[in-house]
């Protein structure tokens, strides 16, 4: 079957399945996340199945390439999830062969508030990690925390920019520089939003981005780490593939190094296998050109949101932009700051009416059963984080979010609060 004929085939499959939803437009009902992808990216899939070729091959370089040209990354490396993004990262940077590498024991800064697969690789890489607390404006980092967080052994600051919210990177970059502390930036939640005009990822030595469903561009699971620097990356295409050579740039170092092995079955570093495949990555690409598209819609929504929400600012906090910061949007969190509204019963009113609702990020990380018994420093009480974990909830922030179903959630959330309060 010719390309075009499969795409008819797959369109019209796609609007016979999804025709309820498109028939009634205004549905009394937001979603957390809506599909980013269609006929387009399933015929490419598809057609890309065909042709047999379905493993890490010239789609998955082309698509790296293209994500490095429109953010001016010198090199991304692709992999299976946001989280294996983290794990090659921290892998990188605590392995022999970086210059200036992470050793074990030594300490890394992390929010209390981020994933937690921003925190679980520098656990199994035996870093120790310091939770610093949230600001309950931006949801960031507490950048008045930092400084006093560091102690003799602090050689990382690993932060998170919430929610698509990039952090005050002046400050963090001037921060680091005098501490002579390693930056590297968890992504995930942010790509296409810039701090001064300058894409997140570009400010730490690496950075991880996601491809996971809900985020603003997807493959179904998938992951991105960036870096400018030349070692780091061909040791994570070495660690992204059982720890051989056969993806490296600079292959003639290890072969002049390993003479007597054979070249494709050279395997220089204990590796995983965390690649991602070609239909992905035919998948990844289309969705990259609609990135500013779904970025300036999440933008418009959450711009549509604080305005009809904001009757209620006496009672929500609204998540800050970080001056200098460009959002994109990640979802649309709220913070109660009335003790009479309980979060867990206003969110069950609103999923109840067909709205539905998250906690944010991790809430405070430090207190999740698995990090209970690591090896941990903490600073402070962590008193926002905690907060965060018990009033906060978030919305959908996505591309099909209708201005009519915000209309909806203000009303719903007017008559809850007028028999509450
Ligand atoms: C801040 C952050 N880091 C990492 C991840 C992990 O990404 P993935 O779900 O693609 O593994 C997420 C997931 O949403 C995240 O929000």
């Amino acid at each position: 079957m010719k390309k075009d004929n499969l795409f008819q085939t797959i369109n019209s499959e796609w609007n016979r399945f999804h025709s309820k939803s498109k028939k009634n437009n205004f549905r009394k009902e937001i979603k957390l996340h809506s599909p980013t992808f269609g006929p387009e990216e399933i015929t490419s899939f598809a057609h890309q199945m065909i042709t047999t070729n379905v493993t890490m091959g010239t789609k998955v370089s082309d698509f790296e390439k293209k994500f490095s040209k429109m953010f001016s990354f010198k090199h991304s490396i692709t992999s299976n999830s946001g989280s294996s993004a983290n794990l090659l990262m921290v892998a990188a940077l605590r392995n022999r062969n970086t210059k200036n590498h992470l050793k074990e024991k030594d300490e890394v800064i992390i929010p209390a508030l981020t994933w937690s697969t921003s925190l679980f690789p520098l656990l199994q890489y035996g870093l120790t990690p310091v939770f610093v607390d949230c600001d309950l404006d931006t949801l960031n980092i507490d950048i008045n925390q930092i400084e006093s967080a560091i102690g003799p052994k602090t050689r990382g600051l690993f932060i998170t920019h919430v929610y698509g919210n990039p952090c005050n990177m002046d400050d963090i970059i001037s921060l680091c520089k005098k501490n002579n502390i390693i930056l590297f930036e968890d992504s995930c939640e942010s790509m296409g939003a810039y701090y001064k005009n300058i894409p997140v990822g570009s400010f730490g030595i690496a950075s991880s981005f996601s491809l996971y469903f809900s985020h603003h561009i997807t493959c179904m699971e998938g992951g991105i780490t960036v870096t400018k620097n030349k070692t780091l990356s061909e040791t994570m295409k070495i660690i992204r593939s059982h720890g051989w050579i056969r993806n490296c740039e600079n292959k003639k170092k290890w072969l002049d190094l390993y003479k007597n092995f054979n070249p494709k079955f050279l395997f220089v570093d204990e590796g995983y296998n965390l690649r991602i495949t070609e239909p992905q990555a035919i998948m990844a690409s289309l969705q990259l050109k609609k990135l500013k598209y779904f970025v300036r819609k999440r933008r418009s929504v959450s711009k549509y949101f604080r305005k009809k929400l904001s009757k209620f600012k006496n009672i929500f906090k609204f998540q800050k932009e970080e001056k200098n910061a460009f959002h994109s949007w990640f979802g649309f969190p709220l913070t109660i700051m009335n003790k009479k509204i309980d979060r867990d019963k206003i969110c069950k009113f609103l999923n109840k009416h067909g709205i539905e609702t998250r906690p944010v990020v991790s809430g405070n990380l430090y207190k999740q059963p698995a990090v209970k018994h690591v090896t941990k420093r903490v600073y402070g009480k962590l008193e926002n984080a905690n907060y965060v974990m018990e009033n906060s909830f978030s919305l959908g922030c996505h591309q099909d979010v209708k201005s009519e179903e915000i209309d909806y959630v203000a009303d719903l959330i007017n008559k809850y609060l007028r028999e509450k309060l």
